[in-house]
């Protein structure tokens, strides 16, 4: 590969929203899509429950936007709400001229083409989905679709390692992206992605946590580097605990999706007394960080290590047919779904916060774009409501893409810019200072700042990011990278973002729950947290 390569549009991730807005801008010009691994490794195909539209005549834009709001306790922007629903079956429809099939609805007294599920925190049933793997037939569609534009390159274990900007290349101008650094995985070389518009479509940082459902890739690198180029974050502290993954020695936190609980599954205790109505009024289908609370609380009273989710009341045959992949993978461990109850616990699932952007999915950095998990669009507010993930991530990509195209003929050229600086770097064969780090890491962000957390747990947690952070700074400067020491360093710098956030907020909301803040402030915290480089987390007076 070249040292220095040009393209129109740089997109980096290889997700719904990534795939996505390549294929809108290769309308205008040359796409490189970069991936830190293959194309497929990414939480969009591994995404079980759906994505929630207002189709069903029953519905309503009004009530999708209040179930948004309601779950967001306080913090969603109405207007970006409002314009993501509106949109939801647009892009339904344009997922399915992409050739996405969404399951086709077999109850002749539901007036409804499509079988629309329901989750927690929902009034109303309005998830599209493929069985329960809609987010592999999204990812599988879009691909196919990329693999096949002649005006789009793919670039596979490519892991960015900073984005480029003019000031980071010595201009004397006003900031703005132009590419990205980026490691060839194979070779060892950083090389140039140089390009007038960069999307950032890297997706989460699950695996800043002990368990998680996400993927190995989910290492929060967008973040990460949009941070360190300059570019704001919002509201780190609101990390999203998914209630239920399978609690299996082998498992590596397999999702049991919350579509079961939609079609009637009911967590339990070990003894069998069905909890979660002593928790909410909405029982087994309350807020996902309710429902996740409660689980928390009744580990943390019984002393049990999992509580039980249980389906079996259900027509064999439908679950077979409904949820084969949660199915067939429990079978793998011994678990008959259709006849037992399935130990489950809480896992890290999704950050709702992220890089801020406008509603045309723009930074504060110009022309860099991010969309999907990486953003903080004002969307998802202090929780997400399930389901709204892949159609935020569409509907911004879409805008992002519009904007891009707008702009893209007006953006001055690229220019020079200098290449890696690697000074005098040498390998490392001490692999094993990487994954103490890691482990280190993730367990202390489990312990200290997951579900439940407390000022003195966070304190803890911001002491020993600190004596990290330092560790893994002079590592990084003195050998060669390699794409786990890029992921090291970024789930550092995420980790203190969360870390920072969250000491911020002297408050309970949403998925921030602090026992020595246990009430909702809304005098004091009815409001984002804003991240900028070089200073402290800070709530942004609205
Ligand atoms: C699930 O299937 O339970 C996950 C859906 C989501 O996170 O939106």
């Amino acid at each position: 590969m070249p040292a220095s390569q040009r393209f129109d549009f740089l997109v980096i991730g290889s997700g719904i929203a990534g795939l996505f807005y390549a294929l809108r801008v290769a309308e205008a010009g040359q796409v490189a899509i970069v991936t830190k691994k293959a194309a497929t490794d990414s939480a969009t195909d591994w995404a079980q429950g759906g994505i929630a539209a207002v189709v069903a005549p029953e519905d309503s834009f009004e009530d999708h936007v209040r179930d948004t709001l309601n779950a967001g306790a306080g913090l969603c922007r109405e207007d970006v709400v409002r314009a993501v629903v509106e949109r939801g079956p647009h892009m339904i429809e344009a997922l399915r001229k992409h050739g996405v099939e969404f399951d086709r609805s077999v109850d002749p007294m539901q007036n409804v083409e499509f079988d629309l599920g329901r989750e927690g925190g929902h009034t109303k049933r309005r998830v599209l989905h493929h069985r329960d793997a809609t987010g592999h037939e999204i990812e599988r569609s879009l691909l196919a679709q990329v693999r096949a534009h002649p005006r789009i390159r793919m670039f596979e274990n490519c892991c960015a390692v900073d984005l480029i900007t003019s000031h980071r290349a010595g201009r004397n101008e006003p900031d703005r992206a132009l590419g990205a650094y980026v490691l060839e995985n194979a070779s060892g070389r950083v090389r140039r992605f140089l390009a007038p518009i960069t999307m950032l479509a890297t997706g989460g940082a699950g695996k800043v946590y002990l368990y998680t459902s996400n993927p190995d890739v989910a290492s929060g690198d967008g973040m990460a580097m949009a941070y360190r180029a300059g570019a704001s974050l919002s509201n780190m502290e609101f990390m999203q605990f998914h209630p239920t993954c399978l609690f299996h020695p082998e498992a590596k936190s397999f999702l049991i999706s919350e579509a079961l609980r939609g079609e009637g599954a009911i967590l339990r205790t070990q003894e069998g007394f069905a909890f979660m109505s002593l928790h909410h009024e909405m029982a087994d289908l309350a807020p996902r960080d309710v429902v996740a609370r409660a689980i928390d609380t009744e580990l943390k009273r019984s002393g049990a290590d999992y509580v039980l989710l249980d389906i079996t009341h259900r027509d064999p045959a439908y679950i077979r047919n409904r949820f084969p992949t949660i199915f067939q993978r429990c079978i793998a461990f011994g678990i008959d779904i259709t006849r037992e109850a399935i130990p489950v616990v809480p896992a890290m699932h999704y950050s709702c916060g992220g890089v801020r952007t406008n509603l045309e999915g723009e930074t504060d950095l110009p022309n860099l774009f991010v969309a999907g998990e990486a953003a903080c669009t004002g969307l998802h507010g202090a929780n997400r409501l399930a389901s709204n993930s892949l159609l935020e991530g569409l509907v911004f990509a879409d805008a992002a893409a519009t904007e891009s195209i707008r702009r893209f003929g007006s953006i001055e050229d690229c220019g020079e810019v200098p290449g890696w600086d690697e000074g005098d770097a040498t390998d490392s064969h001490e692999a094993v200072i990487i994954t103490q780090n890691w482990d280190e890491i993730r367990r202390f962000m489990w312990n200290y700042v997951g579900i439940v957390r407390s000022d003195r747990r966070l304190e803890r947690a911001h002491h020993r990011i600190e004596l990290l952070k330092g560790e893994i700074n002079d590592y990084y400067w003195n050998f060669r990278l390699t794409p786990d020491l890029i992921e090291l360093r970024n789930l550092a710098t995420v980790a203190e973002l969360v870390i920072d956030s969250a000491r911020s907020r002297k408050e309970s909301r949403g998925l921030h729950y602090n026992l020595d803040h246990p009430e909702r402030d809304d005098e004091h915290f009815r409001c984002n947290t804003l991240l900028q480089r070089g200073e402290r987390a800070r709530p942004e007076p609205t």
